[in-house]
């Protein structure tokens, strides 16, 4: 008898940078404030869609090509995308993947962000560059989950392969990578240090 996993669902985190990155951390967090402080129509947007926090999705979200700190990030996260598309067994010889979006998000207490897609890309993720103690993480949710149908509930703490939820922490000089299919939130922030991180999408076409 035997009983094997299929169809897995792959989630890449890894440092940005082997040397820590730390001065382009710096000098995006400066640049991340600045587009904050003078972005009006983003800080409107935000008011309504993204309650107590900034982002410049709405406004400003091809940051990549807009300065040349961020597109210093993309450059690291071609190669983590590279890396993590071969681990998916993607096929991208004639059309490789390329950033779409890039946008940022500046998180203080009372702010979240609700269970959603990246629907038209092909892979996402988030760089963060600054997550004070107690941050909230990265909540990824099963992608089968509509599809349980009369399933039993699971029990309290299931082994690694069987939850429903999974969580990453936040942390500054990290990139996580997901297929942008991959349903995810970040829940709450309780804290009122600011945690400052950089979205993007990649696609293929
Ligand atoms: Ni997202």
């Amino acid at each position: 008898m035997s009983i094997r996993a299929w169809f897995p669902t792959l989630i890449y985190d890894a440092p940005l940078a082997k040397d820590g990155a730390k001065p382009l951390s710096k000098q995006l967090l400066v640049e991340c404030h600045q587009l904050r402080d003078m972005d009006d129509e983003g800080r409107a947007w935000s008011a309504q869609r993204y309650p107590n926090g900034y982002t410049s999705y709405g406004s400003f979200d091809q940051m990549h090509r807009m300065s040349s700190t961020f597109m210093e990030l993309r450059g690291h996260l071609d190669r983590h995308v590279r890396s993590f598309a071969r681990s998916l067994e993607y096929d991208t010889t004639d059309r490789p993947l390329a950033m779409t979006d890039c946008w940022v998000n500046i998180m203080p207490r009372g702010c979240a962000h609700t269970l959603h897609v990246h629907p038209t890309s092909t892979i996402s993720g988030t760089y963060y560059v600054k997550t004070p103690k107690r941050a909230s993480c990265i909540k990824f949710e099963d992608p089968r989950l509509d599809s349980f149908m009369a399933a039993p509930p699971r029990k309290s703490d299931p082994g690694p392969r069987n939850r429903t939820f999974v969580e990453y922490a936040a942390e500054a000089g990290k990139v996580v990578l997901f297929e942008s299919w991959l349903r995810h939130e970040v829940p709450i922030s309780r804290i009122d240090a600011e945690r400052v991180s950089i979205s993007f999408n990649y696609g293929w076409f």
